[in-house]
C-alpha cells in the first residue's frame, strides 16, 4: 500500500475505491464539517485521493489545501475541483518531515490504512504538525467493529435464506479466516489489499499519542451494498460504519 498502489488505482478510483463523503448514509460527516467550518478559515485534505472530501471542504472553507502523495489521485482531484480556493500539494505524510502547512481545521479521512504502525503513526503525527494551536482535526477510519460485526449479519442472513444456524456459522467461518490477517493489529482484506481497521479505543489512543484532545468519537455510517450483496431489507436497519473522531490541538 505505497504511492504507486494508490497510483494504480487512480483510473476509475470512485469504481475502485469507497469515498465516503459521497456515500455516506447519516450525514454525519458532512454536518460535521459543516459545524467546523462556522469557527475554522482553513482546513487541510490530508490524504485527499480523487478528492472525494475536497469539494465538500472547499464549499465551506475559505482555503483548502489537499495533500497525497499519488500524483495520478491528485489530478484527478484537481479536475473534481471547481472553485479556485483550494491548492494542491504533492507530499508523503509519513516522510519524517511535515510538509510547510498550517490549517485551522484539518481533515484525515480514511487514509490512516497502511498495515505498519509507523507509516500511520507518522501521518498521525503529520496532521497534528499541520495543524495550528487551538485548530481542529476530524479523522475518519475504518472500524474494526463494524468489520467484524459484517460476519455476524452474513449468518443471520443464510438464516434468513433458511440454513440452520450452526450450519450458516460453518460456512461463514473459513471466509473470517482468510479475511482477517490479524485479529490483534486489526489489519484485514479489502478489495485483497491487507488494510488497518481500528477499535473505538484504539482511534482515541491513537490521536491522544501524537497531541491531540480527542472530544468526540461518532459513526458515519455507509450502505451495506458496499460489504455484502443482497442483504434482506429487515437486516438493513444497522448499516456498517466507518469511526469519526473530532479532536482539538
Ligand atoms: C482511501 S483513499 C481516501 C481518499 C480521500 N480522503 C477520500 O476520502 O475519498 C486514501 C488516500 O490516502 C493517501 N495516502 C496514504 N498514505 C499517504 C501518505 N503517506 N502520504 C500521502 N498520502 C497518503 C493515498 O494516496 C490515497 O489517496
Amino acid at each position: 500500500m505505497n504511492q504507486q498502489y494508490w497510483d494504480r488505482l487512480a483510473k476509475n478510483f470512485a469504481g475502485r475505491v469507497f469515498e465516503i463523503a459521497g456515500g455516506e448514509t447519516n450525514g454525519a460527516l458532512a454536518a460535521t464539517v459543516k459545524k467546523l467550518s462556522r469557527r475554522y478559515k482553513t482546513a487541510g485534505d490530508f490524504g485527499c485521493g480523487a478528492g472525494g472530501t475536497t469539494p465538500l471542504l472547499a464549499t465551506y472553507f475559505d482555503e483548502v489545501i489537499a495533500i497525497d502523495y499519488a500524483k495520478k489521485l491528485l489530478r484527478r482531484a484537481q479536475k473534481r475541483v471547481q472553485t479556485d480556493n483550494v491548492r494542491f500539494l504533492t507530499a508523503d505524510l509519513s516522510a519524517k518531515k511535515p510538509p510547510a502547512v498550517t490549517v485551522d481545521a484539518a481533515f484525515c479521512i480514511n487514509a490512516l490504512l497502511h498495515p505498519n504502525a509507523k507509516k500511520r503513526r507518522r501521518i498521525t503525527e503529520t496532521v497534528y504538525a499541520c495543524t495550528r494551536r487551538g485548530g481542529a482535526a476530524l479523522v475518519v477510519a475504518p472500524a474494526l467493529e463494524s468489520y467484524l460485526r459484517t460476519y455476524q449479519v452474513l449468518v443471520a442472513c443464510r438464516v434468513a435464506q433458511g440454513q440452520g444456524r450452526k450450519k450458516a456459522v460453518r460456512s461463514v467461518a473459513p471466509l473470517a479466516q482468510k479475511e482477517v490477517h490479524s485479529l490483534v493489529e486489526g489489519i484485514v482484506d479489502v478489495g485483497g489489499t491487507p488494510t488497518k481497521h481500528y477499535m473505538h479505543d484504539e482511534l482515541v489512543q491513537q490521536l491522544a499519542d501524537a497531541g491531540f484532545a480527542v472530544a468526540t468519537v461518532a459513526r458515519v455510517e455507509f450502505p451495506w451494498s458496499e460489504v455484502l450483496d443482497d442483504l434482506p431489507q429487515d437486516l438493513q436497519k444497522f448499516r456498517p460504519w466507518d469511526w469519526l473522531a473530532v479532536a482539538s490541538k
